[in-house]
């Protein structure tokens, strides 16, 4: 009994997840504590980390260890000091879930979902997309990813999405009797980001492909949050299974991907869209 069901187990892992403030960020948290492990949230806003440990904690006992840094992960050297307070308390890293972006959320709060055709889009909003989806997942593998190399073991999971794979359908977007000058627009960098998360992830899965540390994509999609009901209905309508999804629907696709159940698996791109991207 349980001969494959303990494959899950995380136990004692310790599980850095960036943007681990945000909305998804919480249940990539949640993921890390159902298999036993410890998660590291590092976010640049302190008030979105103490949201998700009150909710860890109440669902997993106070007892259970939460880790939080509030750390831009741009900056490399914040970086190092968050792998060493990490070693010096736990002696090892063994997982990381690059998850921080610039999500442009229809359900506001975005800086980069604006009206702004695409021969206008601000050159100052491309570098932050890039620097925090790319250039900010690139230095936390080198950072946290030489300490799993070095120990012979580890896993990594790139977050991405459905536009790593297809471009946005920006007909979705638009809201019947506004101008066309105030239709807002999916930014390009978020499809640059998206698609060039995959090839990082690629890169490593090779690199580290005889070091024990497996480098993998999952694309989440529709995540549900709060949008208006005409938005919803157009996006479900792109979607096979015809409905957006629901943050726990990651959960337990996060928790194999980190852990031993999933040991054969690197390079990989994880599609959960409910078949968005095969329409
Ligand atoms: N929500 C969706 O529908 C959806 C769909 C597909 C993919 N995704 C991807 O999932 C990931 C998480 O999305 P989300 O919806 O939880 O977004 P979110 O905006 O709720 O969370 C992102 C978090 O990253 C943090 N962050 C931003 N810049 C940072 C920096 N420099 N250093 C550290 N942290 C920083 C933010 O403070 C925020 O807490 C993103 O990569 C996004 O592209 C989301």
């Amino acid at each position: 009994m349980d001969k494959y069901k303990n494959q899950f187990s995380l136990e004692g892992k310790v599980v850095v997840i960036t943007g681990g403030g945000g909305l998804i960020g919480m249940k990539h948290a949640e993921a890390v504590m159902e298999g036993g492990g410890v998660p590291v949230l590092l976010d640049i806003i302190q008030a979105g980390m103490d949201r998700v440990v009150a909710t860890l904690k109440e669902e997993y006992g106070q007892d259970r260890p939460v880790e939080t840094f509030v750390t831009d992960i741009t900056n490399k050297d914040a970086l190092y000091k968050v792998r060493d307070e990490l070693m010096d308390k736990y002696g090892h890293i063994d997982g990381l879930i690059n998850n921080a972006a610039n999500n442009p959320k229809v359900e506001g709060g975005s800086k980069n979902l604006a009206a702004t055709k695409f021969p206008e889009f601000p050159v100052d909003i491309w570098n932050d997309d890039l620097a925090v989806g790319l250039t900010g997942a690139m230095l936390c593998c080198q950072v946290f990813g030489a300490v799993m190399e070095a120990q012979g073991k580890g896993a990594i999971i790139n977050i991405s999405s459905d536009y790593g794979i297809i471009s946005p359908n920006q007909n979705i977007y638009r809201k019947e009797g506004v101008p066309e000058d105030q239709q807002i627009i999916k930014p390009v960098s978020y499809s640059v980001v998206k698609h060039g998360i995959m090839g990082l992830t690629k890169y490593l899965a090779t690199y580290w492909g005889l070091k024990g540390v497996r480098v993998n994509t999952l694309c989440p999609a529709s995540l549900l949050n709060g949008q208006d009901p005409e938005f919803v209905k157009k996006l479900s309508s792109l979607v096979p299974m015809g409905r957006m999804s629901n943050p726990d629907e990651y959960v337990g696709t996060v928790l194999y991907m980190l852990s031993d159940a999933s040991s054969y698996m690197t390079g990989a791109t994880v599609v959960l869209d409910g078949g968005r991207t095969i329409w």
